[in-house]
């Protein structure tokens, strides 16, 4: 039977035909080896550590399997919570409740019903050992999300938990308050450490050509190559750009993937993405207060001040995800007609420490861009993406 294409290319959930596996950390071996070791080395917890929508999710499902993984999110436990309860909740152990127990009693010459109600808390130790005798798998997927104080609580839980051999995974952000974790001495000699690394063109690449195969879908290595580059490291945009590209060929009934296609592909998958807002606050910069900022003709006729300079400057090809100063810098004055005033260096540093600061009081979308060290990192390839492709003007 001929597969469709929102079968084969799946940017939102597990992809069945287009799953790729990965050399773990160059050594040879794939990161599906790697977890299932972490998960077969008892009293252990494992550490799944990785940047946004690099396939943390994904990987747990293809190893745990879906009849055994149990997904918890951070975002499940407020501080009241009892982290147990949750747990037994999750496979529908009834955790903590009431009893109700009828007795018949006979009184006088008429019967009575007589109900009894008991609390009862289920032990942790019962809860453990469902987990155990149904080779049931606790994966606590994006921890990040949890409080600090919720996070120290459910390392104490787990502490004890792994020792009594319960398999548990906590996924997490990189330099997101995963320390409960990871920095604890009581858990050192004790953890697995798994790291998901962003993904490398070949890999990307590879997505494409295993997806289009199952469609019969013609594309040459030179084009799936030029995906795997626009994809910045995504394998989920790789999987968005693809579909994009099907839908589009279906409506022209064409099954060759040729590059005259593509630059309509990523303009169409952009309309998934919302990143105008903050593609406004990062171009207005801080608020002026009244003063006139000095703006810029750029060389495509824009009047640009510094902020929507660097903004511009970002979007620029080779789509690239860390950027040096001087990288940026040149990339500005090349904004910038040659006989024109460029800005100077102190002042491009300048704003960009402004733009750091907005960004840090900002909701968790906006910080899709970080100033730091020297370096400006782009944390979200949509955002990049988006940048390149869904604003209208170009
Ligand atoms: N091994 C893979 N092969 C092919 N596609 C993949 C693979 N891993 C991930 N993807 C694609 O990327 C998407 C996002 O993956 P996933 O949800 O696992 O990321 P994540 O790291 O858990 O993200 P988040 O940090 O937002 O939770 C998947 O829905 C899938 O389309
Ligand atoms: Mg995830």
């Amino acid at each position: 039977m001929q597969l469709k294409a929102e079968n084969v290319f799946k940017p939102g959930s597990f992809p069945e035909y287009t799953y790729v596996s990965r050399n773990y950390e160059n050594t040879g071996i794939p990161y599906e080896l790697r977890l299932k070791q972490a998960l077969r080395t008892a009293g252990c917890l494992t550490s799944i550590i990785g940047p946004s929508k690099m396939g943390k999710t994904i990987l747990c499902e293809k190893v745990i399997g879906i009849d055994n993984i149990v997904e918890i999110s951070g975002a499940d436990f407020d501080i009241n919570t009892d982290f147990w309860a949750i747990v037994a909740a999750k496979v529908g152990l009834p955790y903590l409740g009431e009893i109700t127990t009828e007795r018949e009693t006979i009184e006088g010459n008429h019967r009575e019903n007589e109900e009894q109600k008991e609390r009862y808390i289920l032990s942790k130790d019962k809860v453990i050992q469902y987990y155990k005798d149904n080779e049931k798998v606790l994966v606590i997927d994006d921890f990040h999300y949890a409080s600090k104080e919720m996070q120290i609580k459910m390392a104490q839980q787990l502490k004890d938990a792994i020792r009594r051999e319960l398999k548990v995974v906590v996924v997490s952000l990189p330099h997101r308050a995963d320390d409960a974790i990871r920095q604890n001495a009581d858990l050192s000699g004790r953890l697995s450490l798994i790291n998901i690394e962003t993904w490398k063109e070949s890999d990307l690449k590879e997505i494409a050509l295993k997806g289009f195969k199952q469609l019969n879908i013609k594309i040459s290595d030179e084009v799936a190559s030029q995906l795997s580059v626009e994809c910045l490291t995504s394998p989920q945009l790789m999987q968005y750009i693809c579909l994009s590209i099907c839908t589009l060929l279906e409506d022209k009934n064409e099954n060759v993937v040729k590059t005259d296609i593509l630059k309509t592909a990523y303009r169409f998958t952009t309309v998934n993405f919302n990143y105008s807002d903050v593609v406004n606050v990062m171009s207005k910069g801080p608020n002026p207060r009244g003063k006139k900022r000095k703006l810029f003709k750029t060389v495509s006729q824009k009047e640009l001040d510094l902020y929507g300079l660097i903004v511009e400057s970002l979007a620029k090809n080779p789509p690239i995800m860390e950027m040096n100063f001087d990288m940026l810098y040149d990339r500005i004055t090349n904004l910038i007609p040659i006989d024109n005033i460029k800005p100077d260096k102190q002042s491009v540093k300048n704003h960009l420490n402004n733009l750091q600061m907005i960004l840090e009081d900002k909701e968790e979308i906006y910080k899709a861009i970080e100033w730091k060290d020297g370096k400006i990192y782009i944390l979200d390839p949509l955002f990049l993406f988006y940048l390149r492709w869904g604003r209208m003007d170009e």
